[in-house]
């Protein structure tokens, strides 16, 4: 049991609590991560080394390899629920209500499927279930329709299952609404300066399952390490996050978020 006293310097009324999470959150939820043994930029294919698959570049030369692969990651997502770290995360954005937000690097949708609410989760990479125009027609967002939700590994779209992934606006083939590699993080779609500006005020930041890997994350934990605020990092691995941590008198609790979420959701909410 993590205790209230073991999160030194930071107690509910502080003021805006700042979590982080990377795909380590939902690796319990059975979503393999990027990095790791079975990650999905790891485990690749006779055709493809997937990470090239993440870029705008690859979609332009074939879209229909890059539809595919997003598509067999979505239904993994589909098939997937939120764990106990999501729950946590959703009962402690109850709990605090404006003095709560979470910037997810999360494409999978879980912690909004698990209870957080979309105004308070910035989902700085992308959400999975959604296209948008990939001739930018318009900034909407469309789902993906439901019958896309079983895909089995290597199989691209049909021209019928195509004719499904247009822009209702004007026709033109849509997109994954997810960041790639070759592209750079905005505001309107990906949060970019409101999860800056969120860090500058925090009050004490949370870290899940990230490898630190990945531009802004890396930003928001400058930032905190800077303003020395309370830094506390999850992961059962050290990261560079959880380096940084230690370095600025965080706390890092080495292990799984299934384990240690929870724990500290509730010593967060504990009266001082
Ligand atoms: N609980 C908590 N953390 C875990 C767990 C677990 N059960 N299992 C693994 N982890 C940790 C790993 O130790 C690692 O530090 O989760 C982290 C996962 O790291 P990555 O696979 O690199 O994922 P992430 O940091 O989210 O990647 C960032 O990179 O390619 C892009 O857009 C993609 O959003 C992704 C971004």
């Amino acid at each position: 049991m993590v205790a209230a006293s073991s999160i030194p310097g930071w107690k509910r009324g502080d003021g805006l609590l700042l979590v982080l999470t990377g795909a380590g959150i939902s690796a319990e939820s059975g979503i393999p991560t990027f990095r790791g043994a079975e990650g999905y930029w790891k485990v690749g294919s006779r055709n493809y080394r997937p990470m090239e698959l993440a870029t705008h570049e690859a979609f332009v030369a074939a879209p229909d390899d890059v539809w595919g692969w997003y598509l067999y990651r979505r239904a993994a997502c589909r098939a997937a629920r939120p764990n106990a770290a999501h729950l946590a995360l959703a009962e402690l954005e109850r709990a605090l209500g404006g003095d709560f937000l979470l910037v997810t690097q999360n494409v999978d949708g879980l912690h909004l499927r698990a209870g957080n609410t979309p105004e308070r989760t910035y989902q700085i990479h992308g959400n999975i279930d959604f296209m948008r125009c990939s001739l930018e027609c318009t900034a909407a967002l469309a789902p993906i329709p439901s019958s896309f939700d079983f895909w089995e590994k290597g199989r691209s779209p049909s021209a019928a299952e195509k004719a499904l992934l247009v822009c209702e606006r004007c026709g033109a083939p849509s997109r994954p609404h997810v960041l790639w590699f070759d592209e750079s993080y905005d505001e309107p779609r990906f949060r970019f300066t409101s999860s800056l500006a969120a860090i500058d005020r925090a009050s004490m930041l949370v870290v899940v399952g990230t490898s630190g890997q990945t531009n802004l994350p890396n930003q928001i934990c400058g930032v905190a390490a800077r303003r020395r605020i309370p830094f506390v990092v999850v992961d059962p691995e050290p990261t560079p996050f959880s380096e940084l941590a230690l370095r600025v008198g965080g706390t890092f609790l080495r292990g799984a978020a299934s384990d240690h979420v929870p724990k500290l959701a509730t010593a967060l909410v504990a009266p001082a």
